[in-house]
């Protein structure tokens, strides 16, 4: 069973002239362990895509479904732990919060959501894949876009969604980073079984890709 589809989701954003048709009948589903790329040309409509799969916001039309389940059907509140549970995001900017900690980041994670986070020990060796170890005691504006950009990849990993959205996580990253991270998510997906999906412009993350879809004017066509 796919872990989260969509079905003829349509997305319309604006009135009139100012009217956009940001996705046209979009059908997609991705299994667990399997790591997906979402590409395409900016205004493509991909961050919208990646934002309704992850219940951030609502189709104009259409289904989603998480876990066998329609979540347009869902109240607020059942969203919300959808979100909080099973769903992790990168996001692509305001990732991390200016007046904490890099450590505190992952406190405020454990405040918000209580249980299911990783332990200390999975926490301490994924900052070393990151290799952010160093940087616990940092505020985000201390940090590189690189480094805070890993420092976001954690904290979204920390709480061990079933789901990982990510738009655009190695826009900031040297070469040699993208390798690592690329790696990581492999990983993640194949030893957790997580279902990964990335929204990248960057053709060093393709070899990682289980499957990759093209966006072009809001429709999505799979190359992969
Ligand atoms: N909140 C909004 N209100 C109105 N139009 C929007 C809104 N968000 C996005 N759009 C429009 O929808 C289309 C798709 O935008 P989206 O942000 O999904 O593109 P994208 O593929 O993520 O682009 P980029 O690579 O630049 O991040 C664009 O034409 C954009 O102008
Ligand atoms: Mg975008």
């Amino acid at each position: 069973m796919a872990v989260i589809e969509l079905k003829n989701v349509e997305k319309i954003y604006g009135k009139g002239d100012a009217r956009v048709e940001a996705l046209k009948d979009i059908n997609f589903e991705a299994d667990k362990s399997e790591l997906v790329l979402i590409m395409g040309p900016s205004g493509a409509g991909k961050s919208t895509f990646l934002t309704i799969a992850g219940s951030l916001q609502k189709p104009t039309s259409g289904q989603v479904i998480v876990n066998g389940e329609d979540i347009s059907k869902f109240s607020d509140k059942k969203r919300n732990n959808l979100r909080l549970n099973e769903i992790g995001f990168i996001l692509q900017a305001y990732n991390l919060v200016p007046y904490l900690t890099v450590h505190d980041q992952f406190v405020l994670v454990d405040k918000v959501k209580k249980e299911g986070n990783l332990s200390k020990e999975d926490l301490d060796k994924l900052l070393k894949d990151l290799g952010i170890t160093k940087l616990v005691k940092k505020y985000p504006n201390e940090l590189s876009g690189g480094q805070q950009q890993r420092v976001a990849i954690a904290r979204a990993l920390y709480a061990n969604p079933a789901i990982l959205l990510a738009d655009e996580p190695t826009a900031s990253l040297d070469t040699q980073n993208v390798e690592e991270v690329g790696k990581l998510f492999k990983k993640l997906a194949k030893e957790r079984e997580k279902a990964i999906l990335i929204v990248t412009h960057d053709p060093r993350l393709e070899k990682y890709a289980d499957h990759i879809y093209e966006m072009m004017d809001g429709k999505m066509s799979q190359k992969k």
